[in-house]
């Protein structure tokens, strides 16, 4: 997919009006702070990899914005897995396929632990959007990986169409809100057209990337009349030949995206979006034609001046148009608590509920609101432990083995969606070896034999397999396969972890992915960051707890727990139950967070979708 679906052009037509209600983002994702965190970070894809898109969406009403962003969000990771240059298109389509099957899954479990997905699937069935549409514009990535040669217009033009299911999507909303966008038959060329300007403009846009990848999404067609130009192109030659075709292709997009009939008689919110979105694509047009020959070496990007020459006059139509637009808005979706929530595993082992509290302890109840998504543990002081009890230090980690289960089992009671273990650092390994042995083979044990293993608890390991024995990490990853589909917990054990070297090895990533041409060194963002790191899913910290009566984080999740709420306590990791992991959500869920934002600060509307923690 090269232009993703364009919101402005799902817009033909919104003529159903009811009173208005105004009903702000935050509450379409109710007191589910994992969904809020799902659309946050939808929001920030969006707002990351398409600014101009972004933009756009903040020209609809408040309510349908987080859905938009979900969708678009979930286009873009579909997008970036079939444009993964470092694998062979085999492996990207099994990456793509693979994502597309989650999602089936995922929807019929109305859940996902991948948070893209978990905003999406509440998207579709909040919304009630057409599953199998939805699915087919998933599915029409795989087109995306394959070889991508056009013999003519027709066969390009054909490609384009991967987007309308996309763009049907974005249709889908608005008549559910109540403000029905029938494209009208008439209009049905102007529309089609418009999405292969906002195609060509792409492709244009992004000659530079493209080529670097080796790839020419124009069709032959339009090459043929200026001989020698693609031979140019592809060695980057900015020829007369390459001039007149690019001055061309400018000026067919300029005119496809050019179709003022479409927007008579729409609702004036839409046209407004929709004429938004042919100016953006014209001035984007006008940047390539300005780029000249360094269109070869970088993407043309549109001045501040002139995105806010184009938004700042469309923003102030949008709030007018819309302020006169009723909609209706489906409520939240219940919170899905996945502990409780029963479903098969892959595995088929018939899966137990957590054996209750020996002295029959019930979990607080925390508001959905206030419970962390994300508690990561530093499980310390085995050794001291055992010595104030004159047994050897092996004997504390043995000890400390229950106590993971109290707390896993602790986790699911509360209904805690991602729980991360510190088992073994890299540091640890200046240890005795005796020790070193010992603390690793309770592991392996324990995940091939320990109780853990039939709780509804998706088990992933974060560390490195260097120096690591064989048997263990074969087991941990026998662990992985065996539970990746569970969705009550993902216990993340960090196992051979070290902060720093997970930071440098996620620089060498992405260094490799800019020398590979995937990735421009200059515009690298902490979102490109975080899809780097070994489990790009996994949330920031929210609570960091650390016992055994030491306040430090000895080199642990340096990147996810920059605004975790921190928490230490005394006792040693052996004496620990699950009832001090509620005390520590509990203490929590009293805290302000407020993440550099002064308090009550927020009152935008769409702020207002953020999750506050
Ligand atoms: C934590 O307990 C377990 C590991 C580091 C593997 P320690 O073994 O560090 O216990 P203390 O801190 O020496 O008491
Ligand atoms: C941190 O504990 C590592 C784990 C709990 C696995 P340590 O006991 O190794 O940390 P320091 O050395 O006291 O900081
Ligand atoms: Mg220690």
């Amino acid at each position: 997919m090269r232009a993703k679906p364009h919101p402005a052009a799902a817009e033909p037509d919104v003529s159903t009006h009811a009173p208005r209600g105004r009903t702000t983002a935050r509450s379409l994702t109710g007191e589910d702070p994992h969904l809020r965190a799902a659309y946050r970070l939808c929001h920030r894809i969006t707002r990351v990899h398409d600014p101009g898109i972004h933009a756009l969406f903040q020209l609809m009403p408040a309510a349908l914005r987080p859905a938009c962003w979900a969708l678009w969000a979930a286009a873009s990771v579909l997008d970036d897995l079939a444009d993964q240059r470092d694998v062979d298109s085999t492996e990207r389509e099994a990456r793509v396929e693979a994502w597309t099957q989650a999602l089936e899954r995922d929807l019929a479990a109305r859940i996902s632990t991948d948070q893209v997905r978990h905003a999406l699937v509440d998207t579709a069935l909040r919304w009630r959007l057409d599953l199998p549409h939805l699915q087919g514009a998933v599915s029409s990535t795989l087109d995306e990986v394959r070889d991508r040669r056009f013999a003519d217009w027709a066969e390009w033009r054909g490609w384009c169409e991967a987007l309308v299911p996309w763009v049907d999507q974005v249709r889908h909303l608005f008549e559910r809100a109540g403000a029905p966008m029938t494209l009208r038959l008439d209009r049905q060329r102007d529309y089609k057209q418009f999405i292969d300007g906002a195609q060509l403009t792409d492709v244009l846009t992004d000659l530079s990337t493209d080529l670097a990848q080796g790839l020419l999404l124009l069709p032959r067609e339009a090459l043929d009349p200026f001989p020698d130009a693609e031979d140019d192109l592809r060695h980057r030659r900015w020829s007369p030949a390459v001039a007149a075709l690019i001055a061309e292709l400018t000026s067919l997009a300029r005119q496809w995206v050019t179709r003022p009939a479409m927007t008579t008689g729409m609702h004036p919110g839409a046209a407004n979006m929709l004429d938004t979105a042919a100016c953006l694509l014209r001035a984007q047009l006008d940047a390539v034609d300005a780029a000249g020959p360094a269109l070869l070496k970088r993407t043309p990007r549109l001045s501040v001046v002139t995105r806010t020459r184009i938004f700042a006059p469309a923003r102030l139509r949008a709030g007018l148009a819309w302020s006169l637009t009723p909609l209706t808005v489906p409520e939240p979706r219940r919170p899905a608590v996945s502990a409780h929530v029963p479903r098969p595993a892959a595995d088929h082992t018939a899966l137990r509920t957590s054996p209750p509290h020996p002295e029959g302890a019930r979990p607080p109840q925390i508001p959905a609101d206030q419970m962390p998504a994300h508690v990561a543990v530093i499980m310390d002081g085995n050794g001291r432990w055992a010595q104030q009890r004159g047994l050897p230090r092996p004997e504390g980690h043995h000890a400390g083995t229950a106590a993971v289960h109290e707390i896993v089992c602790g986790a699911l009671d509360i209904g805690l969606r991602h729980l991360t273990l510190y088992a073994f650092s890299t540091e640890n390994w200046k240890r005795d070896t005796g020790e070193i042995i010992t603390i690793l083979e309770a592991i392996r044990r324990d995940l091939d034999e320990g109780p853990l293993r039939d709780l509804d608890v998706r088990q992933r390991w974060l560390g490195h397999p260097d120096k690591l024995p064989t048997e263990l990490v074969q087991a941990l990853q026998r662990a992985e396969r065996r539970t990746r589909n569970r969705i009550g917990l993902t216990l993340t054990m960090c196992i051979n972890y070290g902060g720093r070297d997970e930071i440098t090895r996620t620089a060498a990533a992405l260094a490799r992915a800019a020398q590979a041409g995937d990735i421009d060194p200059h515009l690298i963002s902490e979102d490109d960051f975080a899809r780097h790191l070994p489990h790009p899913d996994m949330p920031d910290v929210d609570l960091l707890w650390r016992t055994g009566n030491e306040q430090r984080t000895s080199n642990f999740l340096p990147w996810h727990a920059t605004y975790a709420e921190l928490h230490f306590t005394p006792g040693y990791w052996p004496d620990i139950d699950r009832r001090d992991l509620w005390q520590a959500i509990t203490e929590y869920s009293r805290r302000q967070r407020r993440h550099g934002a002064a308090p009550l600060a927020i009152t935008r509307d769409d702020a207002s979708a953020l999750p506050s923690r």
